[in-house]
């Protein structure tokens, strides 16, 4: 297919700023730009058409947005411009100013490093589409640990034709199996050059979150690959960002990928979706980092070609949801609001690792390691997980999701802290019943 001029010129763009993003891009990658179409005539105008714009498919009355006065009911502290106009397609600037000082506060060793601006999505599941669309060919490989989100297998292999090469996540000693990760990445690149590889930290399904030691380490053997020549895209799904209760690393993956190798592209992905309790709001953020001479042309060419699949699929984030995620940001109480929800959160995780300590239940079940995010995951000895997660629902009205056989994941973050001695007692007695 011939490549559009505008798509030529954002490849050289990126060729010529990092060889390795470059070598990453997809073939959608390298055909998508954004069109000097509707919205770029629109931007000019917003700027110079003081006396009539009639240049975007909106409709205004008395200089505003028109609306319903049936809808506006519903908002009281946004104005009608803040909710009824497109958002841009890369997201509301001000947000995205905002998003990327709380990335940096929160993960202090990137101050001084070149990310890019984030660029706003429709959350965190449409974050990672677009990264597939921009990186995935049929055949590539994507690194995981094999305790995953099931949805990535949508996103990378059915949607994309991608291939998931797992990884056991955790090794003998209960540690996160960096050897492992290594290993997988040596065998792949006997047939790949490009590796793609995704942690999601705090993960689901476990709740857990590598060791300051253990990072350090994930940072070496990427080095490695990365300096023997293996063009590399790193993406941090960061979902459950800052909920880190106990001596893990307290930052994101990506603060120490952005600056790794010239050959690794880090992408940061995260939403405000579970950090800041918005579920349904559906805004999620990419960043980028990667060591090149010049960054910001770089940052500019892959922020166009996300603005193309932008364009093409949704267009444009929700903007209601924007400016109040965007004023949220802003609150003199946000930071004592989301340390509330986080004492809430950690003392139900503490909670319940005290609980489930109890020696009585090794004959039923284990559990892996946990110390962060939403979820924890027993390991099941006598009793098949979807047997089980059944039998909860149908005799105790426990709801529960079964991962394979032996695997069963509890939201703790949707029990209050007093009712878990009571989950835990009846999950048991659910596994007595069937043993
Ligand atoms: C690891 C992980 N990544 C991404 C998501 C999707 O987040 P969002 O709702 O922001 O699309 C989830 C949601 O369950 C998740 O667990």
């Amino acid at each position: 297919m011939q490549i559009d001029p505008l798509a030529f010129e954002l490849n050289e763009q990126i060729r010529k700023t990092s060889k390795n993003a470059y070598a990453c891009l997809s073939e959608t990658g390298r055909q998508i730009y954004f069109p000097a179409g509707i919205l770029t005539q629109s931007a000019e105008a917003k700027q110079k058409a003081k006396k009539f714009n009639a240049t975007i498919g909106i409709a205004l009355e008395n200089h505003a947005p028109m609306h319903l006065e049936a809808t506006m009911r519903y908002f009281n502290h946004l104005k009608s411009d803040e909710i009824f106009t497109y958002a841009p397609p890369e997201g509301l600037p001000g947000l995205r100013r905002l998003w990327k000082d709380k990335i940096v506060r929160r993960n202090p060793t990137l101050t001084g490093k070149q990310i890019s601006l984030p660029i706003v999505t429709s959350a965190l599941t449409h974050g990672l589409s677009l990264i597939a669309d921009l990186f995935i060919d049929a055949g590539d490989v994507i690194i995981l640990p094999d305790k995953l989100w099931g949805v990535y297998n949508l996103i990378f292999s059915t949607r994309r034709g991608g291939r998931i090469s797992t990884f056991p996540m955790f090794n003998a000693a209960g540690g996160f199996n960096v050897t492992g990760m290594a290993d997988v990445m040596k065998k792949e690149t006997k047939t790949q050059a490009k590796l793609t590889i995704l942690l999601n930290t705090p993960n689901n399904p476990t709740g857990y979150t590598p060791s300051v030691a253990e990072c350090q380490s994930i940072y070496e053997v990427v080095l490695a690959q990365a300096n023997q020549g293996s063009q590399i895209v790193m993406l941090s799904d960061d979902a459950y960002f800052g909920l880190f209760y106990e001596d893990s690393m307290k930052e994101s993956l990506f603060s120490g990928f952005c600056d790794l190798h010239e050959n690794v592209l880090a992408v940061k992905l995260d939403a405000a979706t579970k950090e800041h309790f918005v579920w349904g709001f559906r805004t999620g953020f990419i960043t980028f980092g990667t060591v090149t001479q010049n960054p910001e042309l770089l940052y500019q060419a892959l922020e166009m070609k996300l603005k193309g699949l932008l364009r093409s699929t949704i267009s444009s984030s929700n903007h209601a949801s924007q400016h109040i995620i965007e004023n949220i940001l802003k609150d003199p109480d946000y930071e004592n609001g989301i340390n509330e929800k986080f004492q809430i959160l950690k003392k139900r995780a503490l909670k319940l690792k005290r609980i489930l300590s109890d020696s009585k239940f090794d004959p039923d079940w284990g559990f892996y390691p946990f110390n962060s995010g939403y979820f924890m995951c027993l390991k099941l000895h006598r009793v098949n997980a979807e047997v089980l997660r059944k039998h909860l629902l149908d005799q105790y009205q426990i709801g529960t999701i079964s991962l394979g056989d032996s695997d069963l994941r509890i939201a703790f973050s949707c029990i209050e802290e007093e009712d878990l001695d009571e989950l835990v007692s009846l999950i048991h007695q659910a596994v007595r019943d069937l043993s």
